[in-house]
């Protein structure tokens, strides 16, 4: 299905939406440019499953744990899957939370079969085209 967004409000909003969707041991490639909206996405995705946690961005420690529920990951600095795989994050993907996967493209040779996706476009400053 296809949305548009007006404001980081209205996408965590969907981030909640497509939650509901989830269950446990999905990944979720969150696709979408730098500044599209990823990490706001995941904002609503975690109050979604119940996460009271502050929800930053994981660009230096690549992958962000709540409490085994939801394993937030941002690739953008790995440069292989390989990377991935020696650090101990393609673990995750087969423990039972949810993953979702920022710049999954930098990973790509690890990743599961059947992942789920969800793509946000940046159409202008405020607005945004989200698939999933
Ligand atoms: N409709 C919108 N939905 C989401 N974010 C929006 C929207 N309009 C403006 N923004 C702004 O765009 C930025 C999105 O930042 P965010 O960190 O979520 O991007 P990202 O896709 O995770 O980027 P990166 O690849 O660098 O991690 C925020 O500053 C937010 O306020
Ligand atoms: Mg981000």
């Amino acid at each position: 299905m296809v949305y548009f967004s007006d404001s980081p409000e209205q996408t965590k909003l969907l981030g909640e939406q497509f939650a509901k969707s989830l269950k446990g041991g999905d990944v979720v490639l969150l696709k979408g440019e730098m500044g599209a909206g990823k990490t706001v996405f995941v904002k609503g995705v975690a109050k979604a499953l119940g996460i009271t946690d502050m929800i930053t961005s994981p660009t230096y420690a690549y992958m962000n744990d709540y409490d085994g529920i939801l394993y937030h990951y941002d690739c953008y600095r790995l440069s292989s899957g390989e990377d991935a795989e020696a650090l101990g994050l393609t673990d995750y993907f087969y423990a039972g939370g949810i993953c979702i996967i920022e710049w999954s493209e930098n990973i790509a040779s690890v990743l599961p079969k059947n992942c789920k996706s969800v793509t946000i476009e940046k159409i202008d400053e405020g607005k945004r085209r989200i698939e999933f």
